[in-house]
């Protein structure tokens, strides 16, 4: 059997936060310790146009997104690193996937029908109000990462597991006009990686305003988990684990053992106020050593864009050809 490729973006729109860390990186990271699979992370910039962002928030996303990989022990030398935008194979693939792709299918996809469904619902006479063309070929700029380096294997979360079924319509449909070129990927869910909950106990999101950066400053960060919402039981009073965004976030930083021991403090009726403390020391030191590299790397951006050059120059090594070969395929070719 030939080896696995996983391969996964990073929408540059925001700063890392602990919900991406838990959910995407840190399991990210572990699995590129797996030397028999190769590995492609990379910042997913030209996404970010699909939601018309201010231009320095893009830039400021790219740097932090790609020096919390660092800062946490990404192996760049194993794993393919790289901005998307450095890539120029990427965007060519793109316009080649557009032929095959019909636009009944981008009509289909959730993320256009939610913009969709915001307007009729907001009583808007035009349905498509505020939709770019970015929002609605949003799955084909996917499909290219995709195709590009013939992943087998895309981890991703729920809400995106459509695009990579998508990704596979157009491979399929590709490889069965033109002949076989691409291979077709697999949407890869992780059913136990946790979905934290934010500080008002909806999904921990950049949408929401709800989130708390994986590196805020010390003060900071005991700021926000103070904040974090909890029901009005008082000290003494049992608690309940199941629904509680302060167990969640503990459980998924501490081992299994720490976790019970707070499940029986729970049960004898834990002070919130002691609770969030102790969730505060537990998070501020286990992220600290990493705290430090990061903001090391932010204060000296050179360090980080030598990396995701480095990067691109190997994942161009195969972009590069591979693409020579499906233009020849399409009949894009140099005469005589
Ligand atoms: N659309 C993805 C998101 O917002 C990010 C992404 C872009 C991606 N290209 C990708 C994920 C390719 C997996 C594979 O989360």
């Amino acid at each position: 059997m030939s080896e696995e490729i996983y391969l996964t973006g990073i929408t540059t729109t925001g700063t890392p936060h602990i919900g991406n860390y838990v959910g995407a990186i840190r399991p990210g990271i572990a699995a590129s310790k797996d030397l028999s699979t190769k590995h492609f992370y990379f910042l997913a910039d030209y996404h970010s146009l699909a939601k018309n962002e201010d231009p320095d928030r893009i830039g400021q996303s790219t740097l932090e997104i790609a020096a919390a990989w660092m800062a946490l022990g990404l192996d760049t030398d194993h794993a393919y690193f790289y901005r998307q935008s450095d890539i120029p194979e990427i965007p060519e693939l793109t316009w080649i996937l557009h032929g095959m792709t019909a636009k009944g299918l981008m009509n289909r996809a959730h993320s256009y029908k939610a913009s969709v469904q915001a307007n009729v619902e907001g009583g808007n006479k035009d349905p498509d109000k505020g939709v770019t063309m970015a929002l609605y070929s949003y799955p084909i700029l996917m499909a290219a990462d995709i195709l590009m380096f013939k992943s087998t294997k895309v981890p991703v979360g729920r809400d995106q597991k459509q695009h990579v079924e998508m990704a596979r319509d157009i491979a399929q449909r590709f490889n069965h006009h033109y002949g076989e070129t691409f291979v077709l990927p697999e949407p890869v869910i992780g059913e136990n990686t946790a979905v934290l909950k934010g500080l008002d106990g909806r999904k921990m999101s950049k949408s929401y305003n709800n989130t708390i950066p994986l590196f805020a400053d010390e003060k900071r960060l005991r700021k926000l988990i103070m904040k974090i919402k909890t029901n009005s039981l008082e000290p003494g009073e049992p608690k309940d684990t199941a629904d509680s965004t302060l167990f969640d976030i503990y459980k998924a930083f501490a081992t299994e053992e720490e976790t019970r021991e707070i499940e029986k403090r729970y049960a004898e009726g834990i002070a919130w106020g002691e609770m969030k403390q102790l969730l505060f020391e537990y998070v501020n030191e286990d992220l600290k050593p990493a705290r430090e590299k990061y903001e090391r790397l932010v204060a000296d951006p050179g360090i980080v864009e030598a990396e995701l050059r480095k990067g691109a120059e190997r994942a161009r090594e195969r972009s590069a050809p591979f693409l020579a070969e499906i233009r020849d395929r399409i009949g894009i070719r140099r005469l005589g």
